[in-house]
């Protein structure tokens, strides 16, 4: 089936859809996306991924395109006509199309693009021997609280750990602490059995899959702890993992070649993907 993205108002063939040279997305990065999961036909927690996007957007100072039942219809719609059960639809606006200038153009609308896709359930050795994970540092501008579409770091940190045979890159903060992923949020189980991770602000994206398995985790009865961690408490803990909307809960068994508590997943991750599955299934 061919795929069919929506561009600025219209269905069209997503190998066929066009963008004008001039966008600002194209020249400049300038603009904000989201990508929020789809379960057995249904979008998960759209609205608090639509909130994470008004707020990128409002912090970049674009306009948003359409109103959120809008949004959503078409979003519908691009999930019916691709087929999609399960996977993710992804939506960028950038400022909009105008002669290169860095100041913003005035009068401009701003472009609308939004592609769904089906994603491949994990593959099962990845979920039953943990993925891995170097760190490096962080060389990320310092407002990655907003969902920029401006990704060159996060994208050489990835390409870095994939050469490295990882499956993820942490990234480390001037102080050796770590942020997060370079596309996931990171977090750690201590040796005492509670969950660290970073609490929100400028240094990292407020993810929304974090959002939820620290409220799953709560109703599980685990204690959570929102703060900073180091690279070498990462490599003393009991058991480590990452949270996406792509990748919902993974278990992480090496950091740096080194194995996470036996290195294989723990049972405190193994029930946080769980509970958190099906909360998304809900
Ligand atoms: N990545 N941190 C970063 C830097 C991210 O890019 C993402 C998401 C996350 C996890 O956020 P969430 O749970 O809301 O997906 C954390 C998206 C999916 C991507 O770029 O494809």
């Amino acid at each position: 089936m061919a795929r069919i993205a929506y561009i600025n108002g219209r269905y069209v063939p997503q190998s066929r859809a066009q963008v004008a040279v001039e966008d600002r997305g194209y020249l400049f990065s300038d603009g904000a996306y989201d990508a929020i999961p789809v379960h057995n036909g249904h979008l998960s927690f759209a609205d608090r991924h639509l909130d994470r996007l008004d707020r990128s957007l409002s912090e970049l100072r674009i306009a948003r395109p359409m109103s959120r039942a809008a949004l959503l219809q078409v979003a519908h719609e691009l999930i019916r006509r691709n087929g999609v059960r399960n996977g993710g639809l992804y939506i960028q606006v950038t400022r909009g199309v105008a002669p290169r200038d860095h100041k913003f153009p005035k009068g401009v609308k701003p472009s609308l693009l939004m592609m769904a896709r089906k994603w491949k359930a994990p593959a099962p050795d990845l979920l039953s021997r943990g993925a891995t994970v170097v760190t490096m540092p962080d060389q990320r501008w310092a407002r990655r609280d907003i969902k920029s579409i401006s990704l060159i770091a996060n994208v050489l940190a990835k390409q870095a750990a994939a050469e490295q045979g990882a499956f993820e890159a942490w990234l480390i903060d001037d102080g050796g602490m770590v942020t997060e992923g370079s596309s996931t949020s990171a977090w750690i189980v201590t040796a005492t059995g509670e969950l660290v991770t970073r609490p929100d602000g400028t240094e990292i994206l407020p993810g929304i899959t974090r959002s939820v398995v620290a409220e799953v985790a709560r109703d599980l009865g685990l204690t959570l702890q929102l703060r900073p961690f180091s690279r070498e408490e990462a490599y003393a803990a009991r058991e480590a993992f990452l949270t996406s909307t792509s990748n919902f809960v993974l278990a992480i068994t090496r950091i740096d070649g080194k194995p996470v508590g036996n290195g294989k997943p723990g049972p405190i991750v193994a029930r946080l993907r769980e509970a958190y599955l099906s909360v998304a299934r809900a």
